[in-house]
């Protein structure tokens, strides 16, 4: 199986991070699971337009290839206005309906308030339930003071335990969806 991460954030380290927690403690769960991190700001993704994929760059097409033929997905984004990042949205803006069919599809947040944890639940979960991917029960949201703030590595404790949770239940419940269709 398959994990692809992508971290929607363009400007500081936080949310790659812990896009990339995740797929550490997927690959401890089950050591066959192959991982990708997605970072946006590695890539030029062209705003969605109307055209055709094939009229774009890419680094374009390559995203939305990696992340059609991934078997699960987590999606990472900062909060920016009480929502999700521009970058995420125009890449998922990319995709048809049924994209994330018979994919698990997790969410993690993070944010300077801890007020905006919801707006995974609201603006996130609604998009990934368009797609007709599964969400887990389990999502993260990180505050900025839960990182050290020179290495922007987690430090508080709990929330690496939630991000171990969000991993394991995601690898479990993929495997079940894979079992279902077999
Ligand atoms: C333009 C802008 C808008 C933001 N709006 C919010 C917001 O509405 N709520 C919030 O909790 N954090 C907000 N933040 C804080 C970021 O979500 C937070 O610093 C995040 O950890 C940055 O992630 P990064 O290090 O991956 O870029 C905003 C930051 C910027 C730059």
């Amino acid at each position: 199986m398959k994990l692809v991460g992508v971290s929607g954030a363009l400007a500081g380290d936080k949310t790659s991070a812990v896009v990339n927690d995740v797929l550490v403690y997927a690959r401890r769960f089950d050591s066959n699971i192959k991982t990708e991190l997605i970072d946006l700001r590695d890539y030029e993704i062209d705003f969605f337009n109307g055209a055709p994929l094939a009229d774009y760059n890419e680094d374009t097409w390559n995203v939305v290839q990696k992340i059609s033929s991934a078997d699960f997905l987590i999606f990472g984004t900062p909060i920016y206005q009480a929502s999700i990042s521009g970058a995420l949205k125009n890449l998922f803006d990319h995709f048809p309906e049924y994209a994330f069919k018979h994919k698990v599809t997790g969410m993690i947040a993070t944010g300077w308030s801890d007020k905006h944890f919801l707006v995974m639940e609201y603006h996130l979960r609604s998009i990934l339930s368009y797609f007709k991917g599964f969400v887990p029960t389990n999502n993260v949201f990180v505050h900025n003071s839960a990182f050290e703030i020179d290495s922007d590595e987690i430090i508080d404790e709990r929330v690496s335990e939630r991000i171990q949770q969000l991993a394991e239940e995601m690898v479990s419940l993929q495997r079940g969806v894979n079992n279902r269709q077999a």
